[in-house]
């Protein structure tokens, strides 16, 4: 609780502080239209990306008390442009049709914790990976599921189009009625809170975050590596997009290497990341 004030005061002050550097240089950027004109010529403003994210996915990307899009991907995506040399902006975006915006050209890349998968491999290209992720079964406290396996009879909630969702649709079929799907992943986990489901497959560190912050739901959480294969977060980008994904992998290399990416991965989870996860990424 305290970090998170401090925190919060802390992207306050700073936030504060680039309004202050704003609001002077709107003063300065108000000079007649005529004498713009050739400076507009010689100077071309650099692209800004369209960043989309699913900003419900604590503690990833959320919207913070002020509606502002935080967590770990905007950090962690913020840095790699400092490095990579190229300006973004991030745009709140519906998970579904996260993938369709990408494509349309609404969006130009993507930071939502988005698996890399070989089906998804196929519409879109996927920076090198910075995130290793796994499923994890949310219940009520009292529950006796104890394994994956132990879904095969209950109603289980998903974000719809997710990893998870594949996962549990692969279990009870894709056109089970006891597949509960969500447009987020809160949203799955209240109505477990409700008693609408009997469980929740979704993303480790979203669940446990969940978790962690809502003891009130009295949850447990039950792991099950031996039914849930490793997952791999990347940055996805359209296909054929060379020019941008390099410097995203550019960047991403540069903040794995100089500690930078360790200090957003600290500032989220409060500890270190786990050496072997960096050793597969490089
Ligand atoms: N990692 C999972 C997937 O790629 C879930 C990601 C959901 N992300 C979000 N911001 N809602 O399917």
């Amino acid at each position: 609780m305290t970090r998170t004030d401090t925190r919060s005061f802390l992207k306050l002050s700073a936030a504060l502080a680039a309004g202050l550097v704003l609001a002077a240089c709107g003063k300065q950027e108000a000079p007649p239209a005529a004498a713009s004109a050739p400076e507009a010529a010689a100077a071309p403003a650099p692209k800004t990306y369209v960043v989309g994210t699913d900003a419900a996915y604590a503690p990833f990307e959320y919207q913070n008390d002020k509606g502002e899009i935080v967590g770990f991907s905007v950090d962690l995506l913020n840095a790699v442009a400092e490095k990579g040399g190229f300006k973004i902006e991030f745009k709140n975006t519906p998970w579904e049709g996260i993938f369709n915006a990408l494509q349309q050209g609404d969006r130009d890349v993507l930071i939502s914790s988005v698996t890399i998968t070989d089906e998804r491999k196929q519409t879109m290209d996927f920076s090198d990976p910075y995130f290793d992720a796994i499923q994890l079964i949310a219940v009520k406290e009292g529950s006796k599921v104890a394994k994956f396996d132990d879904l095969k009879k209950l109603k289980v909630g998903v974000q719809t189009g997710t990893t998870g969702d594949e996962v549990v649709s692969k279990l009870l079929g894709k056109t089970s009625t006891s597949v509960k799907r969500f447009e987020s992943t809160p949203l799955a986990l209240k109505e477990l809170e409700a008693g609408g489901v009997d469980a929740v497959v979704a993303d480790n560190g979203v669940v446990i975050n969940y978790v962690a912050n809502n003891a009130g739901a009295k949850f447990k959480t039950v792991a099950d590596t031996a039914s849930f294969a490793p997952e791999q977060y990347g940055i996805p980008v359209r296909k054929g997009n060379a020019e941008l994904l390099a410097m995203i992998n550019k960047g991403l290399a540069a903040i794995k290497a100089d500690g930078t990416y360790n200090a957003i991965y600290k500032k989220t989870f409060n500890i270190d990341p786990p050496a072997p996860a960096q050793a597969a990424s490089n």
